[in-house]
């Protein structure tokens, strides 16, 4: 969990080596995507076990219903950097 420029993040690094940066609240009832586990590229929140997608934000398992914004991530000379500026997604709460 991290926070950048005013947006809190789940960040973190998938089995395949690659990182992914996803808002850090669930869109089923509030979750903080954070405090969850990450299971391959999977974060499950810690509230009710909606799954989500480190990379896309894209739902994966219930209850949640609608993705979480997710946001482009890279890695420059060891440091990862995160653009908050553009989400993938727009974030629904429902
Ligand atoms: S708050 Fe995340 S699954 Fe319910």
């Amino acid at each position: 969990m991290v926070d950048a420029e005013g947006t809190s993040l789940c960040l973190g690094h998938c089995a395949d080596g690659t990182w992914g940066a996803i808002d850090n609240v669930c869109t089923h009832d509030g979750g903080v995507l954070g405090e969850g586990e990450l299971d391959d590229c999977l974060v499950e929140c810690p509230r009710h076990g909606a799954r989500f997608d480190l990379r896309t934000g894209e739902v994966k398992a219930l209850p949640a219903v609608f993705p979480v914004n997710a946001y482009p991530v890279r890695v420059v000379d060891g440091r990862v950097e995160v653009d908050v500026g553009v989400p993938t997604k727009e974030l629904e709460i429902g």
